[in-house]
């Protein structure tokens, strides 16, 4: 057993309660390599901001969970050495869909888990979810579930279309889980693609996608007032790097995100956990593209790593500074 207090992370109780009451929302960002890791950490420390590192089980596939772990405890370290005395980290299991995939991140190092019942029926969804709150809640380790259905493929999560949360349900599944936040399906989907062009509107040349769900929103902070509540599929998909991509050799054809209004909007809400993933794979793959593309001689890893590393940087940065608002949001 390993205990995430043993390594330096924290859950995210504390900070939630400080993001709802402050009206900001705490980044999660998923990681799977060390670059996105040191990229994340760099950030943090830079905006004095708490912030989430989570990891899914696709993510575990491809870097191994104790290597993932110990980059974690590693992230702690690094950051403290960068000039953070006080860093606020959290390791997260991002869309756990088991009961066993939980406990074992929970006696792993995890200090917060995702249980995603959201495509089980309603009481199933809450016997599942009850189950591994019953087992965090021993090792003081918070846990996120989920009502309504996100839309979106990707490497072990999957839905073909979304189902907005019901209102009417989030008293009852919170309390008789006693999850500690509550992730809502509002319009936001996983993925670089998460609109059609037709499902869009032309304004100033550029394609604007439908708004997200905020009278639902509002009707759940109406029946759970100071809930902590969750959105996954924030991905804004900036412009700028699609279309690098697609200048240095890249296919990404119809690649629309949730706008950055919206996201903050969204922050000044109860909505305190912002899940970013494909923008730090688009910021990636931009800086590798454009590397390789300019230096056709290079080929040490560390020459075009390192750029992209950069690029994930200052995406991380912009998000915590101008979209989500947890800059200077260190408890100490
Ligand atoms: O919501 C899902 C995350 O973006 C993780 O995606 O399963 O491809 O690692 P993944
Ligand atoms: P994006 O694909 O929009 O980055 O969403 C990530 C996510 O929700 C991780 O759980
Ligand atoms: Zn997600």
């Amino acid at each position: 057993m390993v205990n995430y207090k043993d390594l330096g992370l924290v859950n995210t109780r504390e900070m939630f309660k400080r993001a709802v009451a402050g009206g900001y929302a705490i980044p999660a960002f998923n990681f799977n390599t060390m670059e996105q890791m040191q990229a994340i950490v760099m950030a943090a420390v830079e905006t004095k901001s708490p912030v989430i590192m989570q990891v899914s089980k696709g993510a575990r596939n491809y870097a191994n969970g104790t290597i993932l772990r110990n980059l974690a405890k590693g992230a702690v370290e690094y950051a403290k050495e960068l000039g953070c005395e006080h860093p606020e980290i959290v390791l997260h299991l991002d869309h756990g869909d088991s009961f066993e995939l939980c406990k074992e991140c929970i006696d792993n190092g995890f200090s917060s888990v995702m249980i995603d019942g959201s495509s089980l029926p309603y009481e199933e969804n809450i016997a599942l979810a009850k189950r591994v709150v019953d087992y965090a809640h021993q090792f003081d380790v918070t846990v996120e579930a989920e009502l309504g259905v996100l839309a979106g493929v990707e490497d072990e999560v999957a839905a073909a279309e979304s189902h907005y949360t019901k209102p009417e349900e989030v008293i009852d599944f919170s309390t008789r889980t006693g999850c500690d936040s509550l992730a809502i399906s509002i319009g936001t989907s996983h993925g670089a693609h998460k609109f059609t062009p037709e499902q869009c509107t032309l304004v100033n040349g550029v394609l604007v996608p439908p708004p997200l769900a905020f009278d639902i929103l509002h009707e759940i902070e109406k029946k759970l007032p100071g809930f902590p509540i969750v959105l996954h599929g924030s991905s804004s998909v900036p412009m700028e790097e699609v279309n690098t991509i697609n200048q240095y050799g890249g296919h990404l054809e119809a690649a629309i995100g949730i706008p950055e209004e919206q996201l903050r909007e969204a922050s000044k809400s109860a909505v305190c956990k912002i899940n970013i993933d494909s923008d730090s794979r688009l910021a990636m793959t931009a800086a590798i593209r454009k590397h390789l593309a300019e230096h056709p001689g290079d080929f040490d890893p560390r020459q075009y790593l390192k750029p992209a590393r950069e690029n994930m940087k200052k995406m991380y940065i912009h998000k915590i500074v101008n979209v989500l608002g947890s800059d200077g949001k260190l408890a100490q």
